[in-house]
């Protein structure tokens, strides 16, 4: 106890007087292996001086951001009470987030060490030091060079969306990437250094770029990507982790996208890496994780004409929660979704215990059920999705007759105009723990009985989701180079199933109860599909085996690269491959 109190004094000490104090000596190449990443206030911790010429070969892009939410807090040398008004408002916003070198979307990863609120505490410790505000690969190498040199532990961040927490950590030096932009589109493409010809549009974009831009960008030639959800995810963290969409039902998941990738490596190196050159690491680095692998600075990926979308948002829910029935359904509902998305059906589906009803008017109280909001592409016929959901949903009628069914068809001439009602507006800024579980065919149409208690189950813990994102596109998916590193899983898969758990900050007791109500909320669907695993970027980083978990039997092959391109372990992130021989000891880094 006394030495974390000792520390948390040094740092003020060492951030109040940064550029005043003595220079200390750093870390020797030639000297042991130090135990642990080096921390301010003690003598590994690079010098000012260190830090003062990192920041000039950098054009002066080194920045030592103040927590966010210190203008809340008076003891702050930050406080201002118009500015904490403006950030308590942005807080449950992605957008303020994403804008801000340090702020994480979920609370607990930044150890609630400075929420927006003069009662809690706040303090630098649950954020990265310092900064660097990259806009160019050069930027990023000199990030990555300096925290080998000095044995800082290193994260990268884009937009801090992370459900996992990989891009935020105490102690660090950041590589802010969320500014590397740019975006070239090509007709067709020839990967570098490559005798090959890759017939198909696609882009080259900077790893900070984000899906609102993209989608925007690529509508004005009527063409879009396989993109995510949410308007600012992008596509550094998206791609890397796989990345799943309304269209990857019908091309294979983002990773399977990308022709080539340009990245830092953990040594510092500037490489591209595609279907000819640097191909462990083309494989690794689609589907393996963020963070890991390397920092990427640039994306080429395929493109497509943008569809043309038929939506049918649909409410099946019932006013009798107390009514097991209302499950029976649901599970036979989404015991359709595999042969829904064979004939070319995709989106997302929300189920609940109660909320409040969603069809207004004259309805009152609150529903149980789901609600879903689902698409056919190439088509504004809406002909076409009645035709499809009649027999589904008169099989409803006659068997739960007391249930109400709503529908509503509308038809969109682009992807992006239908984007533009249906992304995810869903709130942030709370301490919250996700849980995913991805379905097969089996899971979904083998017992009905036990997937209508598994999904009740599930939207136990809060609201839950069914998202039918995978299916024909994603099995049939040919990855460049002969396959990538996503989950062998994802490849049999329909449906994604998640379910998120909130909490109260600094409260221990409020956290284990949130991670055993989500434990219990995913178990039955873990034994329902005891051989597929969860998505990563959207998942529990506590989850149980989570190395086979995320990456199924590619895993012991990720390890092998990671060690091979990263022996020192300069890029270190939980839940990550490889990141077995460090742990968190409170605030440090250490080896195992
Ligand atoms: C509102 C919302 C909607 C979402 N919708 C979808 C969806 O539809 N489909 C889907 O698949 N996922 C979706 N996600 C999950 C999303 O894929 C992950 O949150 C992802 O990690 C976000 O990546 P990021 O770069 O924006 O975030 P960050 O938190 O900045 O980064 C995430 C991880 O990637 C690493 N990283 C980021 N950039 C780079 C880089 N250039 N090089 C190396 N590592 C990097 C970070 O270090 C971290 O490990 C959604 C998330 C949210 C919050
Ligand atoms: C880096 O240099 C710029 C410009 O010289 C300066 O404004 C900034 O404060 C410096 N960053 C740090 C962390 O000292
Ligand atoms: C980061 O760099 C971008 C691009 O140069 C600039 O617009 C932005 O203001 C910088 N952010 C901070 C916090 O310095
Ligand atoms: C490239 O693909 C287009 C459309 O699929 C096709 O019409 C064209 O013939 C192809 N060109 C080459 C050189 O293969
Ligand atoms: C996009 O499609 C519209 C409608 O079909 C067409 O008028 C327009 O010329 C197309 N734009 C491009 C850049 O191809
Ligand atoms: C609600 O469902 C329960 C369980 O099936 C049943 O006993 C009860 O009568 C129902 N209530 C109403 C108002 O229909
Ligand atoms: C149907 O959906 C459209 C578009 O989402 C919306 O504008 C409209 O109000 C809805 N109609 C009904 C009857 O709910
Ligand atoms: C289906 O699941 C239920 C509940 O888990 C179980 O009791 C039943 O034995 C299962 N039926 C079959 C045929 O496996
Ligand atoms: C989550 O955030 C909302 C909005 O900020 C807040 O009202 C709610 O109390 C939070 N939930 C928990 C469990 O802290
Ligand atoms: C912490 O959370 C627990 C469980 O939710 C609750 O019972 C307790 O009152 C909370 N403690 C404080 C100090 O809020
Ligand atoms: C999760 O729940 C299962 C049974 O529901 C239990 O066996 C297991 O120990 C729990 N795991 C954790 C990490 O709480
Ligand atoms: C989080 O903060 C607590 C003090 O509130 C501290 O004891 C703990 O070590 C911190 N954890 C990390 C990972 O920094």
């Amino acid at each position: 106890m006394s030495h974390i109190m000792l520390l948390i004094v040094s740092i003020h000490i060492f951030i109040a007087s940064a550029f005043l104090q003595i220079p200390l000596a750093s870390s020797h190449p030639s000297s042991p292996l130090p135990s642990c990443k080096a921390v301010p206030g003690t003598p590994n911790w690079p010098s000012p001086a260190s830090w003062a010429r990192l920041n000039e070969s950098t054009g002066g892009r080194l920045l030592q951001p103040p927590p966010p939410g210190a203008v809340c807090h008076p003891g702050q040398p930050t406080y201002d009470a118009a500015a904490c008004a403006d950030v308590q408002a942005g807080w449950t916003t992605y957008d303020f987030h994403q804008r801000d070198p340090v702020s994480s979307m979920w609370n607990q990863y930044n150890n609630d060490s400075c929420l927006p609120e003069p009662g809690y505490p706040c303090s630098g410790q649950g954020y990265p030091v310092f900064v660097i505000n990259a806009t160019t690969p050069e930027h990023v190498k000199l990030g990555v060079r300096f925290a080998r040199n000095h044995n800082v532990r290193l994260v990268v961040k884009s937009t801090g969306h992370d459900y996992v927490g990989r891009s935020v950590a105490p102690n660090a030096l950041s590589i802010w990437t969320h500014h590397l932009k740019g975006i070239k589109t090509h007709t067709s493409f020839k990967p570098k250094c490559c005798n090959v010809h890759i017939n198909s549009t696609a882009v080259t974009v900077g790893a900070g770029e984000q899906m609102i831009d993209l989608y925007t960008h690529l509508d004005a030639l009527n063409q879009t990507i396989v993109g995510g959800g949410g308007e600012t995810v992008s596509v550094g963290g998206y791609l890397t982790g796989g990345g799943h969409s309304l269209l990857s039902a019908r091309y294979g998941l983002g990773a399977d996208q990308v022709l080539e990738l340009q990245a830092v490596t953990p040594t510092g190196n500037l490489i591209v890496a595609n279907e000819c050159q640097n191909t462990d690491l083309f494989w690794a680095m689609r589907g393996g994780g963020g963070s890991t692998f390397g920092v990427v600075t640039s994306v080429t990926m395929r493109t497509y004409p943008t569809p043309q979308l038929t939506n049918l948002f649909l409410t099946l829910a019932t006013t009798n929660s107390s009514s097991p029935r209302v499950w029976d359904m649901v599970a036979y509902v989404l015991s359709q979704f595999p042969s829904l998305g064979d004939a070319g059906l995709s989106g997302y589906s929300y189920l609940f215990n109660t909320i409040p009803n969603p069809l207004g008017g004259g309805a009152s109280g609150t529903v149980s059920g789901m609600i879903a909001s689902v698409v056919l592409q190439d088509t504004q016929d809406a002909q076409a999705m009645t035709a499809l959901w009649a027999p589904v949903l008169a099989h409803v009628s006659q068997t739960w007759p007391e249930m109400i069914v709503d529908t509503n068809i509308t038809a969109f001439p682009s992807f992006l105009a239908w984007y533009r009602e249906h992304h995810d507006t869903t709130a942030t800024g709370n301490d919250t723990f996700v849980g995913s579980r991805l379905l097969d065919e089996a899971a979904l149409t083998g017992n009905l009985t036990a997937s209508a208690d598994a999904f009740r189950r599930l939207s136990s813990g809060g609201v839950a989701t069914a998202y039918l994102v995978s299916g024909k596109g994603v099995r049939d998916a040919r990855p460049r180079g002969g396959g990538d590193a996503v989950l062998p899983a994802w490849r049999r898969a329909y449906v994604h199933s998640t379910v998120g758990v909130d909490f109260h900050p600094l409260n221990a007791t409020a956290r284990a109860e949130a991670m055993a109500k989500l434990n219990y909320s995913l178990e039955p669907l873990r034994k329902l599909a005891p051989d597929m695993g969860a998505y990563m970027n959207e998942a529990n980083p506590y989850e149980p085996d989570w190395q086979h978990q995320f990456w199924g039997a590619n895993y012991e092959r990720l390890v092998q690269i990671k060690r091979a391109v990263d022996p020192e372990d300069v890029l270190w992130c939980a839940p990550c491959v490889g990141n077995e021989r460090w742990r968190e000891i409170g605030n440090r880094l250490c080896r195992v």
